[in-house]
This record gives structure tokens, sequence and C-alpha cells, in this order.
């Protein structure tokens, strides 16, 4: 359940109705990934996370279960305390093995996680107490941005900034590079920044961890579908809607999109939406990086990358970037 998403940077003022009409009445047509995550949409996830062509999960595990404790030294810098602020924690099972880490080096901080998601913060400071009784924890519910700058009233400790999942891929390369703008304006000298990147690697292996088999990817973006019709009082038929993916190796970038699979009209709230047969709407990007394109990304925001993690077969990076 990592991933409660938690990508998503929650524009303010807007509403899952406007959103959604907004989008499918643009050309060309999208709808917005965070709005994935019902509770169905939560379940599905789960299960992409748990199948074999999933392999992000995995290997960011991998980094986090062997790697933890080299990572508190890079975290502690003269043993004074700091706040670990994650963004979009999820249930916290990647980054528990850092925060246990930090706790045997006895370093003295104080765990944020945010998520705009009130049922996974309530559950983070329900269980995570049990499993960390030494830990130091305030859960912030809310948008990246405010809560962040929430934490930056409640303490004026160092910062470390944790951002994993590949969430970052969640954005196309010029609003990552604004995200990080953003991010690198909140922080002081001496912060740090750790964020997981999925690294581009074989085009099949890519497409297959967004196209499995089974068709539970496809199950996840279809649900949307299902959600608006619930929620919305949306019709669309479910069964004249394809999944399609695509990952392009020149740009790294992985997308995802439905296939109106005949000529529909559809009515969404008050508005009908015409389909013309073949006509796509854009779901999500998954962007895939290079090492280069990381670093680059890190100079172009204002950070000075110190450090990458990988776990044995190289799929992802866990970078570590800190304010000068
Ligand atoms: N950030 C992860 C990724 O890009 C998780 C994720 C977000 C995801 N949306 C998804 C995975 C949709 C599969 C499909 O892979």
């Amino acid at each position: 359940m990592d991933s409660i998403i938690t990508n998503q940077i929650a524009p303010v003022g807007t509403s899952f109705l406007t959103d959604v009409l907004q989008g499918l009445q643009s050309k060309p047509k999208f709808l917005s990934s965070k709005y994935f995550y019902d509770e169905k949409g939560d379940r599905i996830f789960q299960q992409i996370m748990d199948m074999d062509e999933y392999y992000l999960t995995d290997a960011e595990m991998e980094i986090m279960e062997q790697q933890s404790s080299e990572l508190a030294r890079f975290i502690a810098v003269d043993n004074q305390p700091f706040d670990l602020i994650e963004l979009g924690a999820g249930d916290a099972t990647k980054s528990i093995h850092l925060l246990n880490a930090l706790l045997k080096q006895q370093l003295t901080f104080t765990y944020f996680p945010i998520d705009i998601s009130t049922h996974v913060i309530n559950d983070l400071e329900e269980n995570l107490p049990k499993k960390l009784p030494q830990l130091k924890m305030e859960g912030l519910n809310g948008d990246y941005f405010k809560m962040l700058k929430k934490a930056k009233e409640i303490s004026s400790r160092r910062k470390v900034v944790l951002f994993m999942g590949a969430n970052i891929g969640n954005m196309n390369l010029t609003d990552a590079e604004q995200f990080c703008c953003d991010l690198r304006n909140e922080l002081s000298q001496n912060d740090l920044l750790i964020i997981g990147f999925d690294l581009k690697k074989n085009p099949k292996q890519i497409l297959a961890a967004y196209n499995d088999s089974a068709g539970i990817t496809r199950s996840f973006n279809l649900n949307l579908l299902d959600r608006i019709n619930n929620e919305l009082d949306g019709d669309f038929d479910v069964s004249k809607f394809d999944h399609y993916a695509s990952y392009d190796p020149e740009t790294g970038a992985c997308k995802s999109y439905l296939i109106s699979l005949q000529e529909q009209w559809v009515n969404v709230g008050d508005e009908t939406i015409h389909f013309d047969a073949n006509e796509f709407i854009y779901m999500e990007i998954s962007q895939k990086y290079s090492l280069e394109d990381v670093d680059a990304l890190a100079k172009k925001s204002g950070f000075n990358p110190i450090h990458r993690f990988f776990d044995h077969q190289e799929y992802f990076t866990d970078a570590v970037w800190k304010v000068d």
C-alpha cells in the first residue's frame, strides 16, 4: 500500500467533477491519475505492486532493506537533530527500514509523513508507534507544499525530505523540474532530498510493468471510469474502452491511455461527451530516467547530487541531493 498515492500535487480549488469534465472536454482528452485511488483503486494498485512484471517496488525495497544504515550515515551530519519529511508516505513499508536504521544510530529526529489521504495518515499514526515505539512522529494530512510549510513552522531543524516510489516519474519532465525547483526553494543549506527514480532499461521490461498479461494495470485504469460512474453520475460502458500502454526508449516516457473502441456518447454529471472510434484518453506518465537525466535534473533545480543507491540489478536508484 505504499503508494496510496501520493504523487498527486492536488491543484487548489478544483473538484473531481470539474477536473473530469475539463479533461474530457479537452483535445486531446485526459484524466488525472490522482483520481485513481479510491478504495478499489487502492486495492488494485496493491495487486500491481505484487505482480511479477512490476519490478519497481522490489527494487526500491531491496535498496531500503539492504542499504538503510549507509543511507542513515548520509543523513546524519554532526549528530544534529533533524526532521525527516516523507512526501507521499503510504504505509511506509519501505521507509520503515530507514526509520529503523536512524533509530539504531541513536539520532535525534522527528518523522513527518505527509500524505494527501486522511486514511493513510490515520493508519500510520495508529500503526507505526506499535512497530517503532521510540519513534517521534507527527503525521501531516494534505498537499505536499502546504504541509512542508507547516513542518517548517513546527520546527527549524535541518530538513531531510524523502520522495520515493518513482513518484517523480508521474510528472512530465517540465513539471518534474518545476516540482524540484519548488522543493529546493522550500529548503535551506545542508538540507537533503532523497528521491527515487525508475531507470531506463530494456523497453520490453518497462512496458510489461505497465501492460501486464493478467490485465491488472488495465483494470486499474478502467476503474477510474467506474469511479466516475459511481461518484459523478456517469454512464461509461467500461467494456467499450481498452487500456493501451506505450514506452518510448528515446524519451523515456511510459504512457497509459484508455481507447474508445467505437464512436459513443457518454454522460457525466449534466454533460454529454462524444468519443470518436479509437479516440484516446491520456491517463498517466511514468517517466524513466538515465543517470545523466537524474543528475541534470538535480542541477537544473539547484541541488548538488551527492550519492546514488542502486538495487543489485540497477533497475532503480534512490539519489541523495544536497542544498549547498
Ligand atoms: N509511481 C509509480 C510508477 O510510475 C507507481 C504508479 C503510479 C503506477 N501510477 C501508476 C504504476 C499506474 C502502474 C500504473 O510506476
